[in-house]
């Protein structure tokens, strides 16, 4: 238990830091573009957040509970555009409290219980345009304090207590006034006094809302020489009787649109009465539009009477069943029919008709011929027709039709080839069931289209001149559809100028070599949701303008390098989401392609693993290959190395002392030698060499220098280098002493093999073979070489008589003073002797 003191200690010193942090002080407001836009939402403030800068254009306070607007209060934001005060509890607003807004443009105060506002509350706001003031207790229009506000465009007072239609003398101030709501209040009558500041006002631009107010008068004339921008009296009469005499109040208005009718949800009149609408004879209306009444199912025709002249009428949610009484004289230009209930689709023969919206109509099921010349415009869809053989001039009466749009319908049969239509850019099946559409070249007519949509109107495509004509065309939509074989033949040879194709949901497993090799300006190609396996597209297939393809949701495990390196050039999307990538050392290429690639991919954090099963979920991008074993390249290549190296080393070891030789000739080159010859014998032959031929030689005339080992290598250093250096590279000539012990010693045998490739790469013949005593034929057989050579070759014999060892010498001096450089006196005698003691090899 903490002792009651130290408690104390610490919670004073938290209390008093926490009573110092003010609501304002935490930064509440959300900075949405910093200086500029802040959004203060509900935050419980009750009074402006000081760290709101001073260049603050947008502010939004709502739902804080200001309760009251003192005068200048936002004197310091004098930069504000838009300021939002919606639901902040606001009972009172002071004198000048938005002066200094010379800027705003924008004012909302909706939903504010406001009790108190000052004659000078909206004093400034030279700029405003808008005002909304909905839900704000206002009583009336007269005591509304706006008519200095010159520049207002709209005024909003929907949802208040205002009971008087009287539109006060100041409106003549706000000459740019063009909407005015004044819908849900509790206006009831409007006389010809309540308007009589229109008159004032230049030629009104205003459209006047006044919807879902109790109207049960409006006094015949009240409306006489106004001209309205637009008038909406929707819900606003609750009998057929209170709205045949407020239409006819109407009388003598001219206005562009009018606007009768109820809300979907907001039903009055039960039984409507085509008589409530006799008095429209006597206005000039533009635009009419009627919506929502129920029971419109009787004879409608003197309704219709008094709108021939209308150029644009929109029926939306009426019970209408019949439409055949409409006289071909009429002037209707647009005509819009939506929502309604028919029997039977109307049979229409209007000539001056444009443009024709006729969907979303009930109780249909065939379409019937229309007698429509100058019909441009044709918008049929979402209506469950059937059409029994599309689509020619005949089926329209019309030759200039732009657009045509039978989307969401039921069966379309294809029966001719749109002869007629050559004028058609807009094309829309999508969702309906095209029927006969791959037979034959169903669109041959269309030279002019640019858009075409024919999604998921369940054709299988076999034919391969569909598309045959469309040579304009930009956008063909042709998703959730299916071809034969799964493959994409070569149906778009006509499609030069295509930058849109979707072939999504098409179940396509492949895609033929020369498909998209016509459409040079596609730009955006949708495979997504087929079924590829790889992206076999790339190579040359694709077009090189192509910027986005989508090959999502496919099954494609992986890709080889070969198909990646081509990618179209202008590339900048790709989306391969939602494929089946597995994620093995096998496709390690791939996996680094996408991590290089990863500003190219779309959504690549979401491209997962697939297989292996232990990799399952996991991001693509997350694939290691440090686990991966090397490649079988990389293997070959450092075996090969290894075995190169190690067979380059057992050579290098085998010939170190031929090598050794190789250097020193290089080294020493020609120069003088030392020794006159090197001596190779066996050790078990020693006696002979140092009693017979160091003393014959060296102590004789001329004298000979020999290097022997015994007495001339130098001590401390290895013996072969040596034989090399000391040996053969400082002697002229070689005298290798044979015998028994020399065949049998495989040191003897190696110094010889040394002394042949010396004797090879300094191009002298310089060995002298002395054979000291017979060797055994067989023996000497074991030795090739050299068997070979004492075969071919003279060699000195040392003899046991007197004569013979007296010839030996004299051969071997001769053989020895080959070369030598000075002449010695013996030289002449031994120049005599007529053997060649030389051996060459
Ligand atoms: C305006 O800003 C000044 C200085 O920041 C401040 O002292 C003053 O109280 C602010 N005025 C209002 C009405 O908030
Ligand atoms: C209408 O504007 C004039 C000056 O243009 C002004 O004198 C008059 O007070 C304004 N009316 C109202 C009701 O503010
Ligand atoms: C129509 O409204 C008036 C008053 O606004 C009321 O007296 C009358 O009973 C209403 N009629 C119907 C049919 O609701
Ligand atoms: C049209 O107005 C005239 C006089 O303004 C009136 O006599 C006539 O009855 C009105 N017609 C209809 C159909 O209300
Ligand atoms: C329509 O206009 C013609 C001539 O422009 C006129 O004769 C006819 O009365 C008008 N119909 C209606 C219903 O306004
Ligand atoms: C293809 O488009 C170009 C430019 O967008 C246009 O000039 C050309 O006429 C079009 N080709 C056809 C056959 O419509
Ligand atoms: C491709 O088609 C699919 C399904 O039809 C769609 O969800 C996707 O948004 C399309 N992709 C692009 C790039 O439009
Ligand atoms: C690639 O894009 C550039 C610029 O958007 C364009 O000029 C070029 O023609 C495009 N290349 C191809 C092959 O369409
Ligand atoms: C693939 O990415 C593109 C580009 O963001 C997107 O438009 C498309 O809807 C994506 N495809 C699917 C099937 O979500
Ligand atoms: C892993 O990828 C990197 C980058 O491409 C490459 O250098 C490395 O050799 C790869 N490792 C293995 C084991 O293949």
């Amino acid at each position: 238990m903490m002792p009651p003191t130290r408690l104390a200690g610490i919670l004073i010193p938290a209390m008093a830091f926490l009573s110092c942090l003010r609501p304002e002080s935490w930064d509440p407001c959300v900075r949405v573009v910093p200086h500029i836009t802040y959004q203060c939402m509900e935050l419980n403030l009750y009074k402006i957040p000081n760290n709101i800068p001073t260049s603050v254009k947008k502010l939004d306070l709502s739902f804080n509970p200001l309760r009251r607007l003192s005068s200048h209060i936002f004197s310091n934001f004098s930069e504000l555009q838009v300021l939002d005060l919606s639901r902040c509890e606001i009972e009172m607003i002071e004198d000048d409290a938005y002066e200094g807004l010379n800027h705003l443009s924008t004012l909302v105060l909706t939903g504010n219980p406001i009790q108190s506002l000052a004659m000078g509350a909206f004093s400034g706001l030279s700029s405003l345009q808008t005002l909304v003031a909905v839900e704000i207790n206002l009583v009336s229009l007269e005591d509304f304090p706006i008519g200095h506000l010159k520049t207002l465009k709209e005024l909003n007072v929907a949802h208040n207590l205002i009971d008087s239609f009287k539109l006060p003398e100041y409106f003549s101030n706000l000459s740019d006034l063009e909407h005015l709501d004044l819908s849900n209040n509790k206006i009831q009558t409007i006389c010809h006094k309540d308007l009589q500041v229109l008159h004032q006002m230049p030629p009104s631009k205003l459209s006047l809302d006044l919807s879902l107010n109790p109207l049960d008068f409006i006094q015949r004339g009240a409306f006489k020489e106004i001209k309205l921008h637009e008038l909406t009296l929707r819900s606003n009469f609750n009998s057929t009787d209170v709205m045949k005499t407020c239409v006819q109040g109407l009388a003598g208005l001219k206005i562009n649109r009018l606007v009768l009718g109820e809300f979907k949800n907001e039903r009055a009149i039960k039984h409507f009465d085509k008589s409530a609408m006799e008095g429209l004879c006597n206005l000039t209306i533009d635009e009419f539009r009627m919506t929502y009444f129920d029971d419109f199912s009787e004879d409608v025709i003197n309704f219709f009477n008094c709108l021939a002249n209308v150029s644009t009428i929109s029926l939306v949610g009426l019970y209408l069943n019949r439409l055949e009484v409409l006289s071909k004289d009429f002037k209707w230009q647009h005509l819009k029919l939506t929502n309604s209930k028919f029997d039977h689709f109307p049979r229409l023969e209007l000539d001056s008709l444009k443009k024709l919206v006729f969907t979303a109509n009930r109780g249909m099921s065939t379409f019937t011929e229309v007698k429509l010349p100058k019909l441009e415009f044709l918008d049929l869809s979402r209506n469950s027709l059937s059409f029994k053989s599309c689509c020619s001039r005949t089926f329209w009466g019309t030759t200039r039709l732009k657009h045509l749009d039978l989307s969401f319908n039921d069966v379309i049969t294809m029966s001719s080839n749109s002869l007629g239509l050559e004028q058609l850019k807009y094309l829309d099946f999508q969702h309906s069931n095209l029927k006969q559409a791959s037979d034959f070249s169903v669109f041959l007519s269309l030279k002019n289209l640019l858009y075409l949509d024919i999604s998921y109107t369940r054709i299988r495509i076999i034919f391969h001149g569909i598309f045959d004509g469309l040579f304009s065309l930009e956008v063909l939509k042709m998703a959730g559809n299916s071809f034969q074989d799964n493959s994409v033949p070569n149906i778009f040879k006509a499609l030069t100028n295509l930058t849109f194709l979707d072939l999504s949901n098409c179940q396509l497993e492949r895609v033929s070599q020369a498909a998209f090799g016509s459409l040079v300006k596609l730009k955006s190609l949708n495979m997504s949701h087929n079924h590829l396996l790889s992206l076999d597209l790339f190579p040359y297939k694709l077009p090189h303008s192509l910027q986005d393809l989508d090959c999502s949701f496919n099954r494609i495990v992986a890709s080889n390098r070969q198909e990646l390196q081509h990618f179209p050039s202008n590339l900048t999307s790709l989306n391969l989401t939602g494929n089946d990538f597995a994620c093995i050392c096998e496709h390690q290429s791939f996996l680094q392609w996408v991590k290089d690639h990863r500003h190219l991919l779309v959504g690549v954090t979401q491209m997962v693993c697939v297989k292996p099963l232990d990799m399952q979920g996991v991001p693509v991008l997350s694939f290691r290959n440090a686990t991966c074993p090397m490649s079988k390249t990389v293997i070959s290549v450092s075996v090969l190395t290894v075995l190169v190296v190690s067979v380059v080393a057992v050579l290098v070891y085998k010939f170190y002392f031929h090598l050794m030789l190789l250097a020193g000739c290089k080294k020493y080159g020609r120069g003088e030698s030392t020794y006159d010859a090197f001596v190779i014998y066996s050790s078990q032959d020693e006696d002979w060499v140092r009693n017979e031929l160091v003393k014959n030689l060296e102590e004789g005339v001329p004298p000979f220098q020999l290097c022997l080992h015994y007495r001339d290598f130098i001590p401390g250093v290895a013996i072969a280098a040596n034989i090399i250096q000391e040996g053969f590279h400082k002697s002229r000539k070689v005298i290798v002493v044979v015998s028994q012990h020399f065949i049998q010693s495989r040191w003897c045998i190696f110094e010889y093999g040394i002394a042949q490739t010396w004797q090879f790469l300094s191009s002298r013949a310089g060995i002298i073979f002395i054979v000291l005593q017979k060797v055994e034929k067989s023996l000497l057989r074991q030795q090739v070489e050299l068997y070979r050579l004492l075969s071919r070759n003279t060699y000195l014999e040392w003899e046991d008589s007197v004569l013979g060892r007296h010839i030996f010498w004299r051969r071997l001096r001769k053989a020895l003073l080959d070369g030598k450089l000075w002449s010695p006196e013996g030289a002449a005698d031994a120049e005599s002797s007529q053997h060649e003691a030389t051996i060459t090899i």
